[in-house]
């Protein structure tokens, strides 16, 4: 299984999970001082995509402009319909995506209503009608892979991913991720990494476990319990860039990250808020940035009052004086202010 992951540029089997509003570039360059195995964007929706807005190109950037180690990121695609999906497919591979990933996980209302993202799952022959027209527009652009990100199945009674792993295999898809989740389950209960291991046997592709995979201990059960060939974290990375390589370090022997403490956490902390900030533009970056803070300050045990005061602060120069409190350290100056 190593090979066939080898095959699509893929090491070390600990990948970043999508998540919408979450996974941006900033944060993907957070995770990328670290290490990780796979990054894969938030979600970009095909019909988006071929209407080229300038955001939602955005999303699907792969630059992470620092020196990286080879970070492989692929690019996700959510939709309902072959022929738009293809077109994306297709404007991502000129964009330069290493991979392309399918979004058939995906539980929101806003995207199942519209019947992509998990929906896909009630009706297969319509999901691999997809399947065949990004692969097919993937390898007419140069050979793209294309990978494909799943529940167990729509709900109780219609638990597919088994079949959808073997019928993706046959359409060329190249790694499949399970969620071990139904679609009715939305995040409720914990993920049943044991329903994955019937995936792993139906399909010779390499098969991904994702679902409350926290730190080194849960991934070890995940990959044990499932048989797969490597786990996907999304929320556990959520305040913790470094967990993956903390996972990496103890499944892998890869060497153990320096995780940040006072003001090294607290630099890290305003660069990341720096680039949220350059990214998105003041406004929206600072909105987008009090998820992250909340996330750090939660880890770090910031009293409930100043974890409110960087939460709502209105500039950079305020931010990073609160952030330097908040975490113990003192930021250098912001890249701005060095440039
Ligand atoms: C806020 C949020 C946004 C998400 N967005 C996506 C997405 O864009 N595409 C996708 O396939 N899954 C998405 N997911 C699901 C995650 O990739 C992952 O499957 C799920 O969170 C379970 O993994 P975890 O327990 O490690 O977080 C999202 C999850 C969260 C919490």
């Amino acid at each position: 299984m190593p090979e066939r992951l080898a095959e699509l540029g893929l090491g070390v089997p600990i990948f970043l999970a999508p998540m919408a509003g979450i996974t941006d570039l900033p944060f993907r360059r957070t995770v990328a001082r670290f290490g990780a195995g796979l990054m894969v964007s938030e979600m970009v929706a095909s019909a988006e995509m071929v209407t080229a807005r300038p955001s939602v190109r955005a999303r699907a950037r792969t630059d992470l402009g620092l020196a990286d180690g080879g970070i492989v990121t692929s690019v996700q695609l959510a939709g309902r319909e072959a022929q738009p999906m293809a077109e994306a497919a297709r404007i991502l591979a000129d964009m330069g995506a290493p991979i392309i990933d399918i979004n058939m996980g995906c539980p929101a209302k806003q995207v199942t209503g519209g019947a992509s993202g998990s929906a896909l799952m009630r009706n297969l022959d319509h999901a691999l009608t997809l399947i065949d027209a990004v692969v097919g527009a993937a390898t007419a652009a140069g050979g793209v892979a294309v990978t494909l990100k799943c529940r167990l199945g729509w709900d109780d009674a219609c638990l597919n991913a088994a079949e959808l792993a073997s019928r993706a295999e046959a359409a060329g898809v190249r790694m499949l991720v399970v969620h071990g989740r139904t679609r009715q389950q939305f995040y409720k209960g914990q993920a049943d990494w044991a329903a994955i291991a019937p995936v792993c046997a139906a399909t010779g592709l390499p098969v991904i476990a994702n679902g409350d995979v926290t730190d080194a201990g849960a991934a070890s059960a995940a990959r044990a319990r499932s048989g797969a060939a490597g786990v996907m974290v999304g929320r556990g990375a959520q305040g913790a860039p470094w967990r993956l390589a903390e996972i990496a370090h103890v499944l892998h022997g890869t060497p153990a990250p320096a995780v940040p403490k006072g003001a090294a956490l607290a630099e890290l902390v305003a660069d990341h808020h720096a680039d949220m900030l350059s990214f998105y533009g003041r406004d929206l970056g600072l909105r987008v940035a009090r998820k992250h803070l909340g996330w750090y300050a939660d880890a770090a045990g910031v009293e409930p009052a100043l974890r409110k005061a960087l939460l709502t602060t209105a500039t950079e120069p305020e931010a990073r004086a609160l952030i330097a409190t908040a975490f113990g350290g003192a930021p250098g100056p912001s890249r701005a202010e060095a440039a």
